[in-house]
């Protein structure tokens, strides 16, 4: 591995730890401080090589930063990802719970610059263990004390930006209209579940067949995955990875709005271009996925009611409302207008609250 990875990135800290007992690869990059300290979730998975999984905490924790910058929350942007030694679905509850207790003690190390939470392939028992052994977790379980997993809330915020992209495309009613969702887990099932209620034609796909039968029960029909990006759709709800939309698909995905959870769904800001070119409604994810981050830093940082999450959840309607008007006033594309809202943002320092 060359150090490539890391010099070629913009952040503030990139710190990474191999295990040889568990065979498990640490990363936590810290992206930004600037507006306090740093937080995003815990991503656990088996990657291809350990400059993937540096790559991506960079790319994710890069992310946060935007995120937090966006829905105006005073943290800054960072991640974890452990790279495991085999698919999660394959680790043995022994040597999970070994694997949490070393990031625990990275997490400790960190001291509070940076906070984590959940993400793909951790969830809010994990992080009652990562809190009660470290004190830096966000969304441990309200048995625990927490508020819960960022997931529902995550889901109602993509909802929400569903509606709003959608109506910047001319549709004020998901009624009979065709939504197609990449991606049964946490999130998007409970996309699935809203939606459904709104009368919506739901499409679904996911490489897990139990999901897929869930969602079969609820009412939708599924698509192989390998086939979803040649799926129409009137709206395309991207919730399972990143990098998903490049130039080519961009050139051919047949929907009217792209809005939905997953984290850098573009391989790169210029893809926004592409699908404005196209006409397409693209709500930028930093600002559709945002609903997870208000709601664990609004409650545990904030201390805001559950009534007050929601309000700040209905909110990314209007703050995306304000970058669809930017870039059609300004003749850029909404990632660009959601990019220019971020570091404005960032350049004034510090958040009003
Ligand atoms: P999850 O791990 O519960 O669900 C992901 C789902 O995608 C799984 O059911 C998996 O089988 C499926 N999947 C993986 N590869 C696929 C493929 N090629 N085609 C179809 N399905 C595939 O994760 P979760 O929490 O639902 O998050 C989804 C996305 O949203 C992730 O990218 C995550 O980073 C992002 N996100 C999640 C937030 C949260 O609060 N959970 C907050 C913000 C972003
Ligand atoms: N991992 C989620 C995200 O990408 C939720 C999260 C938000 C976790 C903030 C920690 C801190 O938004």
């Amino acid at each position: 591995m060359t150090v490539d990875v890391l010099t070629s990135w913009d952040g503030a800290l990139c710190s990474a730890r191999y295990d040889r007992e568990t065979g498990a690869f640490f990363v936590i990059a810290l992206h930004s401080r600037s507006r306090g300290p740093a937080a995003g979730g815990t991503r656990a998975r088996h990657y291809g090589s350990y400059a993937d999984a540096i790559a991506d905490a960079q790319r994710l924790a890069g992310a946060m930063t935007l995120k937090m910058a966006a829905a105006d929350l005073p943290m800054g942007g960072g991640k974890s990802v452990i790279a495991l030694p085999a698919p999660r679905d394959e680790i043995d509850d022994v040597l999970w719970r070994r694997i949490l207790s070393i990031h625990a003690e990275n997490l400790a190390t960190l001291n509070g610059s940076y906070w984590t939470g959940p993400d793909v392939g951790t969830s809010s028992a994990d992080m009652d263990v990562l809190h009660a052994e470290s004190g830096f977790a966000f969304g441990r379980s309200e048995s625990a004390g927490g508020p819960g997993s960022s997931a529902p809330s995550t889901a109602q915020g993509v909802y929400v930006a569903m509606q709003h992209a959608a109506a910047e495309a001319g549709i004020h009613s998901f009624e009979g209209r065709r939504i197609l969702i990449q991606g049964l887990g946490a999130v998007g099932m409970d996309v699935l579940q809203l939606a459904r209620k709104d009368g919506a034609e739901l499409i679904a796909a996911d490489v897990d067949e139990e999901r897929c039968a869930r969602a079969v029960r609820l009412g939708a029909s599924i698509v192989d995955p390998a086939e979803v990006l040649d799926t129409p759709s009137d709206v395309f709800v991207p919730c399972a990875m990143g990098g998903l939309i490049d130039a080519g698909v961009a050139a051919a995905i047949r929907t009217a709005v792209v809005a939905g959870a997953a984290n850098n769904v573009l391989t790169d800001p210029a893809v926004g271009d592409d699908l404005a070119r196209r006409g397409i409604v693209y709500a930028p994810d930093f600002i559709a996925n945002s609903g997870g981050a208000i709601h664990l830093v609004g409650r545990e940082v904030l201390g805001w009611s559950t009534e007050e999450v929601a309000a700040h959840i209905d909110g990314i309607g209007a703050t995306l409302d304000d970058v669809f008007g930017t870039a059609r006033a300004g003749g850029i594309s909404s990632e660009q207008a959601a990019l220019d809202l971020a570091a404005a943002r960032l350049a004034a320092g510090g958040s009003p609250r």
